[in-house]
């Protein structure tokens, strides 16, 4: 068995500055429709930038663990979408080519942690192969 992992780092205040410019054509092409209904509801909206850019993080890190990294190799920003658990536990969907990929890759396992403090936002993307 192997183990695959990415990690990324991402400001946050980059995401308060597309956000304030209402960039809608960056979001959508980066999130999917339930990842921005979840960052517009969180805590009121208010740190929504924070939560942007810790699924931004999400993506990049999983684009390191595949080892394509991301908007490479036909992988999207929105084949690789941050869903939360009812506990609020986030978890990563593969979809199209990150699905491909991580079955040519032989992944049985994806696991993902998001954090977000001192304005920044940082994930790590672990996965399990065989
Ligand atoms: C989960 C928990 C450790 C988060 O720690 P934190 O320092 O507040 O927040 P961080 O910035 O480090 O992490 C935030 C991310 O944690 C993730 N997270 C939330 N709940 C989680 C859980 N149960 N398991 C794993 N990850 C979780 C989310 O992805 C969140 O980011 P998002 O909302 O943008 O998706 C903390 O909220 C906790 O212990 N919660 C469970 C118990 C609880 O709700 N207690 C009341 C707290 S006042």
């Amino acid at each position: 068995m192997k183990i695959l992992c990415g990690t990324d780092l991402v400001e946050v205040e980059r995401f308060r500055r597309i956000l304030e410019r209402n960039e809608s054509s960056f979001i959508n092409k980066c999130f999917t429709e339930k990842e921005q209904e979840y960052c517009r509801i969180k805590a009121g909206g208010k740190r929504a930038a924070e939560s942007y850019a810790a699924r931004f993080a999400a993506k990049e890190a999983c684009g390191k663990a595949l080892g394509t990294g991301i908007m490479s190799e036909g992988i999207g920003m929105t084949d690789i979408e941050v869903v939360i658990d009812e506990k609020g536990a986030p978890h990563l969907e593969l979809k199209g080519r990150a699905k491909e990929k991580a079955a040519e890759l032989g992944v049985f396992s994806v696991s993902v942690s998001l954090t977000h403090d001192g304005g920044m936002a940082a994930a790590y993307c672990t996965m399990l192969a065989e």
